[in-house]
């Protein structure tokens, strides 16, 4: 499963993307709302941090007008994938900028139905939003479930797991089999997260420095690489 950071913060993704796991990222106009600048420079350099599709969101509620809204976010970056909100409009406008090669991501999509829908419209991405779900009690695990058998193992549009809340959903998410999870900074950094991961660190840090000379020997193996490769 691909690992996409769900953000509009170009200073986030600047710091996760140095991780070298990210493949993508996704924006909604939420997330932009919450930062400074103009989301088309926010998304542009979004897409130059994580060298991978980028959803950018229309807000139109009329296929018409959602159509124009995805051609000209589709001009702000040859990644970009137009993020177009679950509707019979936005069934539409999605067959619509698909026949004209621009990828979409359809998203609030809440069950296998719509997901169906989605994927026949052409979507590149159906975005399942897992924490929306279980906000109201309806088990996120068993829709997101639903929906990969339901499009089944040739499916040609990818399901994407949204709305991550904790590391566990991009777990869930994975082992269901979604091609992508889409995953905001903080839970990121909370899968980074484990006590013995720590304590480990610390007690091989601890045990190398009883050794001062094989700090030496290390040090004297790195001088000896750096110059080589001049
Ligand atoms: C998906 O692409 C959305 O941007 C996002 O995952 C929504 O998450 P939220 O429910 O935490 O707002």
């Amino acid at each position: 499963m691909k690992l996409f950071i769900d953000t509009g913060s170009v200073a986030e993704v600047e710091e996760i993307a140095a991780w070298g796991v990210l493949s993508g990222a996704t924006t909604n106009p939420s997330l932009l709302a919450k930062e400074d600048g103009e989301p088309g420079d926010s998304i542009r350099r979004i897409c130059e941090l994580v060298d991978g599709p980028v959803s950018g969101e229309v807000v139109s509620e009329d296929a018409r007008a959602m159509v124009a809204e995805g051609r000209a976010l589709a001009g702000l970056d040859d990644r970009v994938v137009v993020k177009v909100p679950f509707s019979s409009e936005g069934l539409t406008a999605t067959r619509e900028l698909v026949s004209d090669g621009i990828p979409v991501n359809m998203t609030l999509v809440f069950s296998a139905a719509q997901a169906l829908l989605t994927a026949e419209a052409g979507a590149t991405y159906v975005s399942c939003f897992m924490g929306r779900l279980d906000d109201i009690s309806i088990d996120s695990e068993a829709v997101v479930k639903e929906i990969v058998d339901t499009l089944g193992p040739e499916r040609h549009a990818q399901v994407l797991a949204a709305s991550i809340r904790h590391p566990m959903h991009a777990v869930i998410a994975a082992k269901l089999g979604c091609e992508v999870s889409t995953v905001p900074g903080k839970v990121l950094k909370a899968m980074l997260a484990h006590p013995l991961t720590e304590t480990g660190i610390t007690r091989f840090a601890d045990d190398w420095k009883s050794r001062p000379e094989f700090g030496e020997w290390l040090r004297g193996l790195v001088d000896q690489g750096a110059a080589a490769s001049r």
